[in-house]
């Protein structure tokens, strides 16, 4: 069997982005608005300093505003949520993401639930998770939007494909699993306490994992011909030192395999902020009573 095809998420998320820049021109140009996105980032956590970078690079990138603020590791949740709820009166900005994991101190759902659902370009409040559970309307968490996409460059027709998706984080697991149904395809979601993984991985024409643990899923796991995204980030140290990103999956032995995978890093990362660029976009329209183009 031949190697599987890489799925170019790089390639993939930057088309969408000359999209995304394009119609923020044509934003600009025919109303005189500039979407502006806010990036709240609480602490130094190393990931997530990189992960708002990237957020604040590429929204400027496509001509849009920042307005993201980096808070002390200190700052109350009293605190945080007067400043959303500054961001939120604020009709320059269009989108409020904040950046999770929170401290401790700081309850996320508290926080998550304090932000304008017309606001929320993470898709995480409740009215816009109520409006994905229903289908229709609403922000769609970026992860996996970005998932669905890849897929459907990917493969042609999901109707009653088996999917199989590993984890069921509130970002990642449980919204794509939503996706996927909507798409018509069965779907599995898989956590810590299933049983026999490896047999329902191997039942899976679609496989994706978000569960965080490095090259878990080794190529056994995996029916031939299936299709793989790996959501997973993760840091490795390789015999002689070196640390280097893997996915969840065990690339090596997925490639040979599979019939499409995507690597890591490269794969589903590009598209979380691609399609965060989207939401912001469409949030943009929606606020200003715009038609949100098709993209
Ligand atoms: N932490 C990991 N992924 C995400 C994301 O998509 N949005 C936010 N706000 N925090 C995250």
């Amino acid at each position: 069997m031949s190697k599987a095809r890489l799925i170019d998420g790089k390639e993939i998320a930057a088309k969408l982005r000359k999209t995304v820049a394009a119609q923020t021109l044509t934003l600009r140009n025919s109303y005189g608005l500039v979407p502006g996105l806010a990036a709240v980032l609480v602490g130094e956590d190393p990931a997530s300093q990189i992960y708002i970078r990237n957020k604040e690079t590429h929204a400027r990138e496509m001509g849009m505003n920042n307005f993201s603020r980096k808070l002390s590791k200190n700052t109350s949740e009293a605190e945080l949520l007067k400043i959303v709820s500054k961001l939120n009166a604020n009709p320059e900005v269009n989108g409020i993401l904040v950046q999770q994991p929170l401290p401790t101190f700081i309850d996320a759902f508290t926080v998550i639930e304090n932000v304008d659902p017309a606001k929320d370009v993470d898709g995480f409040h409740s009215f816009n998770l109520g409006a994905l559970l229903r289908g229709s309307g609403g922000l769609v968490p970026c992860t996996p939007k970005g998932c669905m996409m890849l897929l459907e460059t990917t493969l042609s027709d999901l109707n009653g494909a088996n999917a199989v998706v590993l984890g069921r984080s509130n970002i990642v697991g449980k919204p794509l699993a939503q996706l996927l149904l909507a798409a018509n395809t069965t779907v599995t979601i898989t956590h810590s306490h299933t049983r026999d993984l490896p047999e329902i991985c191997r039942n899976a024409d679609i496989l994706i994992s978000a569960i965080g643990q490095p090259e878990l899923i080794k190529g056994h796991w995996i029916k031939p011909g299936a299709i793989v995204l790996d959501v997973g980030i993760n840091r490795k140290k390789t015999k002689d030192g070196k640390q280097i990103l893997v996915g969840d999956v065990d690339f090596d032995e997925a490639i040979e395999i599979a019939s499409a995978i995507t690597p890591v890093p490269g794969g589903v990362g590009p598209m979380t902020i691609a399609c965060l660029l989207e939401n912001t976009l469409i949030a943009c329209c929606q606020q200003n009573g715009v038609p949100v183009p098709e993209i």
